[in-house]
């Protein structure tokens, strides 16, 4: 059985992103941008082993970002990556697995295909195999003054990514040997040394992240959009008005209910909730518990927004449905868009109110009742 080991070396300072945070530590989509790298291999069938290289200053911001993942211990790397792939190939030396795969700890966005043909080139023979893609850019040469010094032919020309795969002794012995410290990836330690490296497809979204904007990109891969639905009913007992999405309006009943019976606020906490699965309004504020007797029904929308936030997630848009007879909601619209919006924190533009009757049909016809449905979307990291 061939073994195949990742080598993810982490231990750069990233000065080109310029956060006080290292760049293979800062947030995507809600885990660090190492762990969804880890995650990548530590989750591949046919890579048995993940060793990680860190700077010495990292050794807690890399135990969040690899905790519960099986991962071996990690080791300290050097001042530069030629270094840190050297040490944590030494690392390894014990193990000897057959392959290794040197991946940047800040190209998060690995797929397993890629991994997959590194991999198989390994296994058809090849001593090492590094992804590529075509250039599409012309390509210049530029001088101090940003004057073009020339054009630089394409053809044959592509950009290399990581995972870089090769046999591990003979990547090993090449790092060992290499004399020029200049090198920029293991696939030219390899050429120095003698030894031949082949190009398999890489895949044009593995990039590394590099400056503040790259993060900023990427972000949109890890996120997917979500629509939950919300609804509904209060029924009409005595009283002298009803609040609806947080705003009072003056009819000849009130809404009943365990809170304010403010079903348009009731109707879209479900909504929200239900675009993150996460339960509904009764699981996390139980009728049963006397604290939420006579609430303000804000309350319920802000718990929704949190636990939207906290799980990096925000509020697209809310489309709402009010269903009754009375009382006329359209003079009070803008005021309960506005309302809302606040609540949520998002601009009211996010948030639209419509109303309709049921042509005098069913409890909402007879006036029994008001009803309410509500249609959140979100944006929210992508569920596996
Ligand atoms: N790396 C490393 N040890 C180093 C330098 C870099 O392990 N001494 C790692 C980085 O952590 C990164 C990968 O090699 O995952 C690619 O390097 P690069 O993108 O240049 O990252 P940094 O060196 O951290 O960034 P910068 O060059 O902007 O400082
Ligand atoms: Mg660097």
């Amino acid at each position: 059985m061939t073994t195949c080991a990742a080598l993810v070396v982490a231990a750069g300072r990233g000065t080109r992103f310029g956060a006080s945070t290292p760049k293979q530590y800062a947030d995507l989509a809600g885990m660090p941008v190492m762990r969804h790298a880890l995650m990548a291999f530590s989750e591949h069938p046919e890579i048995s082993h993940v060793q990680s290289v860190i700077h010495p200053d990292d050794h807690q911001q890399f135990a969040d970002a690899g905790a519960g993942l099986t991962l071996a211990a990690p080791v300290f790397g050097g001042e530069t990556r030629q270094q840190s792939v050297r040490l944590g190939l030494e690392a390894l030396a014990d193990i000897k697995p057959d392959f290794v795969l040197v991946h940047d700890s800040a190209r998060p966005n690995i797929k397993p295909e890629t991994i997959d043909r590194v991999i198989a080139a390994l296994s058809g023979g090849a001593p090492g195999a590094i992804p590529v893609i075509p250039i599409s850019d012309s390509l210049k040469s530029i001088g101090n003054e940003s004057q073009i010094m020339g054009s630089i032919p394409r053809d044959n020309t592509v950009r290399a990514q990581t995972p870089q795969g090769f046999r591990f002794q003979t990547l090993l012995a090449a790092h060992q040997r290499c004399q020029d410290t200049s090198l920029t990836d293991d696939a030219a330690v390899m050429q120095h040394e003698g030894f031949d490296v082949i190009a398999v497809p890489g895949d044009p979204d593995n990039i590394k992240i590099t400056e503040t904007a790259d993060l900023l990109r990427m972000a949109d891969n890890f996120m997917e959009t979500r629509i939950g639905s919300g609804f509904d009913v209060h029924r009409f007992g005595p009283g002298n008005g009803v609040t609806l999405g947080g705003v009072f309006i003056p009819m000849d009943k009130a809404l009943i209910g365990h809170s304010d019976a403010d079903v348009l606020l009731h109707a879209s906490t479900d909504a929200i909730l239900g675009a993150i699965g996460d339960g509904d309004i009764g699981v996390h504020f139980p009728p049963t518990d006397p604290t939420f007797k006579d609430a303000g029904s804000s309350l319920f929308l802000s718990f929704a927004m949190e636990r939207l936030r906290a799980q990096m997630g925000a509020l697209i848009h809310l489309d709402v449905t009010v269903i009754c007879e009375h009382p006329k909601l359209s003079p009070f619209r803008d005021q309960i868009r506005n309302s809302i919006a606040l609540v949520a924190d998002v601009p009211v533009s996010r948030v639209s109110i419509k109303a309709t009757t049921t042509e005098g049909l069913g409890f909402t016809g007879r006036g029994e009742g008001i009803a309410c449905q509500a249609v959140a979307t979100v944006r929210a990291p992508a569920r596996r």
